[in-house]
């Protein structure tokens, strides 16, 4: 069964690690996920982007599968099935369809508008034990065309979402989607610190997982960073790992072109970046 994220993350604050939000592409990507998780005993969260739920023929299909999942590969530990950066409407939808979690991103909108939002959601989503994540100070990148200009959140306005009674705070510290430019100032750990010193046992998300570097990690988890969001490093790991396949001609080999034989690398490279991730972060075995 699936669950809110509220307790998976209440626990990894108090015990200093962060839980994995892994946003999922297929059916390959849910399954590599959730086994991983479940090899390694450690809570997890999958997250669905607006355009990735779209891809996967709309919320519904996405609950039906990962709910059948959960059933047919006996998954035991903390599942959450999160919309990840969804609008007022696509968080509505998520909660109408069966998702255990949602993010209203709100961080476009100005404070009052993003406080406005995110208190009605939370009452609805509260209502049915579902958690959400709002966000101050959007993250740079890009991510299924949410282009987020890279600012470094308020810690002020932090406190003011927070003390609505949202269930987990991402706030932009210098962190992006996608690659990192060589030029990368890094993270703003003096704005994070901050952050916790108002917010206190709040759970707070890093987006943009994908190369940061593992100091800057622990040092992130040490601030009271509890769950951490990553897309690109699997998307990056698959494509590599397909494109050998390829490369080495064994599509043309025997029934290698057979999906199931053709997307049988990039799923265990999906994996094995999982693994690397809940190893780094500290939830293997927390389940
Ligand atoms: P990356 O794609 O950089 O790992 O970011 C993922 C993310 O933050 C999803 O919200």
């Amino acid at each position: 069964m699936l669950v809110s994220a509220k307790d998976m993350l209440t626990k990894a604050k108090e015990g200093k690690y962060a839980v994995g939000q892994f946003n999922i592409n297929n059916l390959e990507w849910t399954k590599a996920v959730l086994l991983t998780a479940q090899e390694l005993n450690s809570p997890v969260i999958l997250g669905v982007s607006e355009g990735a739920g779209k891809y996967m023929c709309g919320y519904k299909t996405v609950v039906g599968m990962v709910n059948g999942m959960l059933e047919e590969l006996q998954i035991t530990v903390p599942v959450a099935l999160h919309l990840d950066h969804g609008s007022y409407e696509g968080a509505l939808k998520c909660i109408e369809a069966g998702f255990s979690s949602v993010m209203f991103d709100g961080s476009h909108y100005a404070i009052d508008e993003n406080i406005a939002k995110t208190k009605e959601l939370i009452a609805i989503a509260g209502a049915k034990g579902i958690s959400v994540e709002a966000e101050v100070g959007s993250i740079g990148g890009e991510e299924d065309g949410v282009v987020g200009a890279g600012e470094v959140a308020d810690p002020n306005e932090c406190k003011q979402i927070a003390d609505l009674g949202v269930t987990m705070l991402a706030a932009g510290i210098g962190n992006i989607h996608g690659k990192y430019p060589a030029n990368w100032g890094g993270l703003n750990f003096e704005v994070l610190a901050k952050i916790q010193e108002l917010t206190g046992t709040m759970p707070l998300v890093l987006h943009g997982g994908t190369g940061i570097p593992e100091d800057m990690i622990q040092q992130a988890i040490s601030l009271g960073v509890s769950k951490i969001n990553v897309n690109t490093e699997c998307q990056l790991s698959f494509a590599d790992a397909t494109r050998k396949y390829i490369e080495a001609g064994k599509d043309q080999q025997g029934k290698g072109f057979d999906p199931r034989k053709l997307l049988a690398p990039g799923f265990e490279a999906i994996k094995a970046t999982v693994k690397e991730k809940m190893e780094l972060f500290g939830s293997v075995g927390k389940a």
